[in-house]
């Protein structure tokens, strides 16, 4: 395959749009992410009656596992791809109908809700493409109640070199090392930052306090 083919597919991860993007939000929704996203989740606690923002929620897996946690909570889910929202409305249409759950299209950097609305906000595989980072945390800071919790899970911590031909591939993208994210999550007014690093895989978790 052609690297500008590959390039093609594989920025359907910064955005999922068209056949291939359907194909990629499919993917996101199982295998190495899910054990991922399980390995994140256990270093926050989650009350069964939480409320939770899911930013760049791509296929609405995430957005599903959370409501599970959280079964008398209520979950939303934001994303600028309406490929993603269209599946993860789809994948969470039962909890959306109870009224526990609401999926939009919009922005990491202008998200619409309300300061102080939740008590956890997630971000899984999605922070290397926000733009304008430290805004965007901020952003993410203002809607989290005070000692609210923000949890960021990468599939790569930055530190081996792999990240170097994905960034190649796919436009914008930005693999922070925890040092990075570290500084730019002080900077935006977090506390009590925690870097979790799974030795395996590689995978990075950074939880941040508001
Ligand atoms: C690699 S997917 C991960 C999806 C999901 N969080 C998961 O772990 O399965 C990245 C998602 O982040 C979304 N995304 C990237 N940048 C975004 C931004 N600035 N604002 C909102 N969503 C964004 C993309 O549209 C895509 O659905």
């Amino acid at each position: 395959m052609s690297n500008r083919l590959f390039s093609k597919i594989f920025s359907n991860a910064r955005k999922p749009e068209g056949f291939f993007g359907r194909m990629m939000v499919n993917g996101m929704n199982g295998g190495s992410h899910a054990r991922m996203a399980q390995w994140g989740l256990s270093f926050v606690n989650i009350n069964e009656n939480v409320s939770v923002l899911d930013v760049g929620c791509g296929g609405g897996a995430n957005v599903a596992r959370l409501l599970e946690l959280a079964p008398k909570g209520r979950v939303e889910g934001i994303d600028y791809s309406p490929v993603s929202v269209k599946k993860s409305k789809a994948v969470n249409a039962k909890a959306i109908a109870a009224g526990r759950c609401r999926i939009q299209e919009g922005s990491a950097a202008a998200l619409p809700y309300a300061d102080g609305e939740f008590d956890l906000v997630t971000a899984f595989e999605t922070v290397y493409f926000w733009p304008g980072i430290e805004e965007c945390f901020r952003g993410v800071r203002r809607t989290l109640k005070e000692g609210g919790r923000f949890l960021i899970v990468n599939e790569d911590d930055g530190l081996t070199g792999n990240n170097e031909k994905w960034e190649k591939m796919i436009d914008g993208m930005h693999t922070y090392t925890p040092d990075e994210l570290r500084n730019y999550l002080t900077a935006a007014g977090f506390h009590d930052i925690d870097v979790h690093i799974n030795d395996q895989h590689h995978w990075l978790c950074v939880t941040a306090i508001r």
